[in-house]
C-alpha cells in the first residue's frame, strides 16, 4: 500500500525536513515556559527524573509508533486510524482515537495560543526596556498588571492565532523549514547565555541541586501524572501531530533514528531552561510554585540587569513566539488536514473555521487570569481544567492508544517493513516497550491517580 501512496497534502522534501518541523513541534512553550513552573510546583529532582524516564521509557517508542502509523496511513490522523485499522482487519472505530487528537489539539492550542500572546507581548516590553534595572518585585507587578488586563491578553492571543493560521493556510512545507532552520541553533545559544547569566547568580548550585537531587518524599501520585503527561505534551504525542507529520514523510527515513534526535533536542533545550531559571528564582528569594507566571518574573530580571540585556531579551522572547509558533501548527493541523479530505474544503477555508474555533475557546483562558479567577470546575480554573484535561488525560489515553494499536493490532509485517530498522534486537526491543512497557506505565498511573493502587 505505501509504496505508491503519497498524501494529498504534500511530502517534507527530505528527512532532515521532517526532522526540522517534528523539532519545531516538539521545542516549543512546554520546554521553556511549562517545563520549569511544573517542575517548581511539583518539588525538582525527583519530578525531573520522572519526567525523564517517561521520556525514554513511554514517549520514544510512541514517537517510532505514531510517525510509523502516520507514514503508512498517509492521511489525517482520524482517516489514517481508519485506514490502518482496515488493513489490519480490526474495528474501524479506532479512528475515535483520532478524533480525541483533535479534540485534544483544538483544546490545547486555545491556551497555548494565550500564553504564546504573553512571550508576543514580553516582545515589545523588552523592546520599550521594560526590564531595565527591575528588581524581582517590578518584574512581577509588570506581569500581574499585564495579564490582569482581558483587553491586552485578547488582543495579542488574536495576534497570535492570525499567525499560525496564516502559516498553516500556506501549507505545512513553505516558510517552516527556514523558520525551524535558524530558530533552532539561535535558541540553543540563548538558552546557553542565560545558564551563563544564572552562573553569575550565587544560587547556581542552589538551583541545580533543586533540579537534579531527587527528594522523592516530594512526590505524589498526581505530581507521577503530570510528569508523564508533560513527556507526551512535550514530544507532541498521543494526538497526532506526530502522526500528521510523519504521513507527509518520504519513504525512506529511518523513523527509529530520527525519534532519538527529536526527543534528545527537545529534553536538553528544557533541561537548559531549567538550568537558566531556577538560580534566578532562588537568588530573588521568588516562589519556586509561583505558576504559569514563572519565566515571566524571572526571565526580564536577567534581561535587565545583564551587559546587553536589552537585545538578549528582545531576540529571546522573539525566539520563543517562533518556537511556539512551529509547535502551534503542528496543533491544528490533524484537524485541517481531516477538513481538507473529508469536508472538501480548501485550506484557508479549513483554517478560518479551526482557527476562529480554538480563538474562541481559548477565550475562556484568557479570562481565569482576570475576570473570571474565582470561576473554578473542580478547584481548577478554566486555563488549569483544559490544562489537565489535555496533558493529564487525552495524552496519555491517546498515548496509551497509539501503544497498543502500533503494539497488538498492526501485523507484524507491516511495523517491520515500515520501521526497516537496521538491527532485528532493536525492532523486538521497541515492540517490548510499545506492547507492554509503555501501556502498562500509562495504566499504572492512572490507576494510582485513581485510588486503586
Ligand atoms: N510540544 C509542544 C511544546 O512542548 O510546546 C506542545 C505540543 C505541540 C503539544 C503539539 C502537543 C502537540 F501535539
Amino acid at each position: 500500500m505505501t509504496d505508491t501512496k503519497k498524501s494529498i497534502h504534500g511530502e517534507w522534501s527530505s528527512r532532515f525536513a521532517f526532522i526540522l518541523a517534528a523539532t519545531g513541534s516538539a521545542v516549543g512553550l512546554g520546554n521553556i515556559w511549562k517545563f520549569p513552573y511544573i517542575t517548581g510546583e511539583n518539588g525538582g529532582g525527583a519530578f525531573v527524573l520522572v519526567y525523564l524516564l517517561c521520556v525514554v521509557f513511554i514517549g520514544v517508542p510512541i514517537m517510532i509508533a505514531e510517525t510509523m502509523m502516520g507514514r503508512r496511513g498517509r492521511q489525517s490522523p482520524i482517516n489514517t486510524m481508519e485506514t490502518l485499522a482496515a488493513e489490519a482487519e480490526a474495528d474501524t472505530n479506532w479512528h475515535y482515537l483520532g478524533w480525541m487528537g483533535v479534540a485534544a489539539g483544538f483544546l490545547i492550542l486555545s491556551y497555548y495560543s494565550v500564553i504564546a500572546g504573553w512571550a508576543s507581548a514580553y516582545v515589545f516590553k523588552a523592546f520599550f526596556g521594560s526590564f531595565s534595572g527591575a528588581d524581582a518585585a517590578e518584574i512581577k507587578g509588570l506581569f500581574d498588571n499585564f495579564v490582569a488586563s482581558p483587553v491586552q491578553l485578547i488582543f495579542w492571543h488574536t495576534l497570535f492565532m492570525l499567525a499560525t493560521m496564516l502559516i498553516v493556510a500556506r501549507g505545512v512545507k513553505s516558510g517552516l523549514e527556514r523558520a525551524v532552520r535558524f530558530l533552532m541553533p539561535g535558541l540553543f545559544v540563548l538558552m546557553i547565555l542565560l545558564v551563563g547569566y544564572a552562573m553569575t547568580t550565587g544560587a547556581y548550585d542552589q538551583g541545580l541541586k533543586f533540579l537534579f537531587n531527587p527528594d522523592f518524599s516530594k512526590i505524589t501520585g498526581d505530581s507521577v501524572l503530570t510528569a508523564m503527561g508533560h513527556a507526551f505534551f512535550t514530544l507532541s504525542l498521543g494526538m497526532g501531530a506526530i502522526m500528521v507529520y510523519g504521513s507527509y514523510l518520504p519513504k525512506d527515513v529511518s523513523i527509529a533514528k530520527t525519534a532519538f534526535l527529536i526527543a534528545g533536542s527537545d529534553t536538553v533545550v528544557a533541561l537548559l531552561a531549567g538550568i537558566a531559571i531556577f538560580p534566578i528564582v532562588f537568588a530573588n528569594g521568588l516562589e519556586v510554585g509561583s505558576g504559569p507566571g514563572l519565566i515571566f518574573q524571572t526571565l526580564p530580571i536577567a534581561f535587565g540587569n545583564m551587559t546587553g540585556g536589552w537585545l538578549f531579551g528582545i531576540l529571546f522572547f522573539v525566539m520563543l513566539v517562533f518556537a511556539a509558533l512551529t509547535s502551534s501548527i503542528s496543533l491544528i493541523e490533524p484537524a485541517v488536514a481531516w477538513l481538507v479530505e473529508n469536508k472538501g474544503l480548501s485550506r484557508e477555508q479549513a483554517c478560518v473555521w479551526s482557527g476562529l474555533a480554538t480563538w474562541l475557546l481559548g477565550l475562556g483562558t484568557v479570562f481565569s487570569f482576570n475576570i473570571w479567577s474565582d470561576f473554578k470546575v473542580f478547584d481548577r480554573s478554566i486555563f488549569h481544567l483544559v490544562d489537565y484535561l489535555t496533558a493529564n488525560l487525552m495524552l496519555p489515553i491517546g498515548g496509551f492508544g497509539i501503544a497498543m494499536f502500533a503494539g497488538w493490532v498492526m501485523k507484524q509485517r507491516h511495523s517491520e517493513q515500515e520501521l526497516q530498522m537496521s538491527s532485528a534486537e532493536g525492532y523486538q526491543l521497541w515492540k517490548f516497550l510499545v506492547c507492554y512497557i509503555a501501556p502498562a506505565a500509562v495504566f499504572l498511573v492512572f490507576l494510582n491517580v485513581v485510588g486503586v493502587i
